[in-house]
Parts: structure tokens; sequence; C-alpha cells
């Protein structure tokens, strides 16, 4: 089969790679049909991820139809069309048993494209697939499922639950990319007051308004923290996102927020951030921290199905899975191309139970 290798910092390709195979009573083969990139691959590719080893097939994100069924798996069939989340779960450990999937210790957690072979491939291994593998209504499109597989939950389960976002709150978003505009559809299930996005990039800042924004700042040309005194009587946001990752929108985060309000980081961060305990700990701020768990899955495949919730709006562009090489150079170009998100296509994609796009894929500009 032909699939999407990391070959070292810098290196890519579109390979020849062995058919998977059932290794393990528990899993699945799937064809992958619908796949996509994310910003953590991009980290893989600049070598910032030094347990993904050269050799390693990318992605963890994908829409798929199962071929093969190992011979301890009873709750997925051949055909089945599943969803396949970027944590799996064991189902046995302790933390698999509370829903915290991404903890997991019994071999699961974020493992596609990391520790074993991903997502942006032909086919795929599934391991683990009584527990970790989600099952598309008929009436769903690859497109409308495929976002759940990572930046939806991890919005909605490390930003907007970790900060208990409340009908009429004021909710501040540090970074607008992709996590950034979930974190505004999710945040929006729960009628806040008003929801004000951060972010350097004016084109950004336009996708977050089509997202759902009231107000944007642009942090580069304005102050951001006296923009939100200013909407909130001086008193600060009632929640803010850190949706970054880097020290400056951390500490911006914390600046912005009321006494009593929360602030939820979501950014993966890789360089120490200053928590300035000495003004934090008189104002009854809570911090939290989280790794997406993807237990919120079946809810957030339920308001898709109930037209709550509409995630096809991430997709940008659309690519032929043959032509992942070129979806990359798009995706990782995004200042000029405006990516949000990109949709990779199987071949076998037209037979899918959905049937909704046809044979022929052009890469949108
Ligand atoms: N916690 C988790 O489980 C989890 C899961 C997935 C992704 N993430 C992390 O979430 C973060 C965001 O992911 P993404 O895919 O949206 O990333 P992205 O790089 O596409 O978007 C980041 C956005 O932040 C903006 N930005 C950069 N510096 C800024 C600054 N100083 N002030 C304001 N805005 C700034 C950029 O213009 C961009 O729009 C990343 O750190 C990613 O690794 C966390
Ligand atoms: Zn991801
Ligand atoms: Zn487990």
């Amino acid at each position: 089969m032909k699939a999407l290798v990391y070959h070292g910092p810098g290196q890519r390709g579109w390979d020849t790679v062995d058919d998977p195979t059932i290794v393990d009573p528990t899993d699945i083969v799937v064809r992958i049909d619908t796949s996509t990139i994310c910003g953590t691959d991009l980290h893989i590719l600049k070598g910032d991820v030094p347990e993904t080893t050269p050799g390693t097939v990318l992605g963890h994100e994908a829409v798929g139809t199962v071929q093969e069924i190992g011979a301890g798996v009873s709750t997925v069939a051949v055909g089945d069309r599943v969803l396949l989340s970027c944590v799996s779960a064991c189902g046995r450990c302790r933390f698999c048993k509370e829903g915290r999937y991404g903890q997991c210790l019994g071999g699961g957690g974020w493992i596609f494209g990391h520790t074993i072979d991903g997502l942006q491939a032909e086919y795929a291994r599934v391991p683990f697939a009584d527990n970790s593998v989600y099952k598309v209504p008929d009436e769903l499109s690859d497109e409308q499922v495929l976002f759940l597989a990572d930046i939806l939950p991890t919005s909605y389960e490390v930003g907007v639950l970790n900060g208990m976002v409340t009908p009429g709150d004021v909710v501040a978003i540090v970074g607008a990319g992709p996590i950034g505009l979930a974190a505004i559809l999710t945040a929006r299930l729960y009628t806040p007051g008003r929801i004000v996005a951060i972010d350097l990039a004016d084109s950004r800042l336009e996708s977050a308004v089509r997202f759902g924004a009231d107000t944007t700042i642009n942090n580069g040309r304005e102050d951001a923290l006296a923009a939100v005194m200013e909407l909130t009587d001086g008193l600060g946001a009632d929640v803010a996102f850190e949706a970054v990752g880097v020290p400056q929108t951390f500490e911006l985060a914390t600046e912005l927020i009321r006494p009593c309000g929360r602030v939820a980081n979501i950014g993966v961060h890789g360089q120490p951030a200053t928590l300035h305990l000495e003004k934090l700990w008189i104002r009854d701020v809570t911090v939290t921290t989280g790794l997406v768990d993807t237990y919120t899955i079946p809810r957030l495949m339920k308001l898709v199905s109930s037209g709550r919730l509409d995630p096809t709006i991430f997709a940008t562009h659309h690519f032929a899975l043959g032509e992942t090489m070129s979806a990359y150079d798009t995706f990782a170009d995004a200042a000029s191309t405006n990516a949000l998100k990109v949709v990779l296509e199987g071949s076998e994609r037209a037979h899918s139970s959905n049937g909704r796009i046809g044979a022929s894929v052009v890469a949108a500009g």
C-alpha cells in the first residue's frame, strides 16, 4: 500500500510499504477513506517529537471502512464505517476505566502516527478496536465527522469543559488556529455572552468571525489586555483559553482573566512559561491543563447528527489521498494558502456508504 512516511527531520515520502495485518486479537484493519493532517504532524516533521522514529507512517485522524477483524473484537464488523480517534484506549487500565484515555497505561493513548504507524495511508492497523473506534451513522458524511477525531474533542474537553464555560460568560481565546476555532464552535454550545478571539494573523481572525467570534483583537497591533479589560468593565474575561503553546500566550491568558475566573490551557508547550502565582493566588483563579481523551466523541457526533454542530466549516482544501505530499505543502503554508484543515480522500471514497463525493477530486485553491 501507499502511505505518508516520516524519514527524519524535514523529510517525508509517499512510499510503498507493507500492508498492515492483524497483530493482536483486539486489532482491526481499516481501509482509510478520508484522512487529514494536523499541526502536530508538522511538529513531528520538524523533529520536535523524538519518540516518532524514521519509518513511521504519520496521521492520527481518519474515517475508514473495516476490512478485517481480530478474533477478540466483538463490537465492530467487516464493512462498518468507523471514525478513528487520535487517542486509543486499552479499556482495561485505571485511566481508561475513568474515561481518561489520553493517559492510558495499557498501550493506548496517542499512538497513531506517533509510536505506531498512523492513518495517512491506504490501510491501517487499529489496536484496541472495541474501545477506540466509533461507528459513523449512515446519514453523516466522512467530512462531517472527520474533525471529531482530534480538534473538536480537544477544544471541547481541554478548553470548554475544563474551563467550565457557562451561559453569559465572556470567553477570551488566545490563538485562532484550528484549535482556537474549534474552541469557538464548541463554546457556542453553551451560549457565552461574548467570544473574543486574539491572534497575530488577520486571516485567522477573519476565520474566527466566520466561526462565531463576536470580537477580534490582533495582539500584534493592539494591547489585548487593555482591550479585554475595556470590554469587561475592567474585570477581565470569565474564561480564557490558551490555544497557541508558547509562554507569552499562556502568560497573557492568565493576565486577562477576572478574579474567580478559569484559564484552560490547550496549547502544547515546549518551553517553560512563568506562572505568576504572586499575582494570581489572591484572585482565586483556576488554571487547568490537559491532553485530549476524546471521550466526548459520541456526544459531539450526536450534535452533528442533530444539526447543532457543523465541523465541515474547517475543510478549506480537498486532495486525493495520493496527493498527500502536496496537501502537506498547502497545509504547512497556511499563511499564504489560508488552510485550516485539508481533507484527503481515498480512491475508494466514492463507494463509501455516504457516497456524497464522486471519484473526481481536485485540490481547491
Ligand atoms: N492539549 C491537547 O490535547 C492538544 C491537542 C491538539 C493540539 N494541541 C495544541 O494546541 C495548539 C494550537 O493548535 P493549532 O493546530 O490551532 O495550531 P496553529 O499553529 O495552527 O495555530 C496557532 C495560532 O496561534 C497564533 N499565534 C501564534 N503566536 C501567537 C501570539 N503570540 N499571540 C496570539 N496568537 C498567536 C497563530 O497565528 C495561529 O493562528 C498547539 O500548541 C497544539 O499543539 C493541544
Ligand atoms: Zn492532532
Ligand atoms: Zn488504558
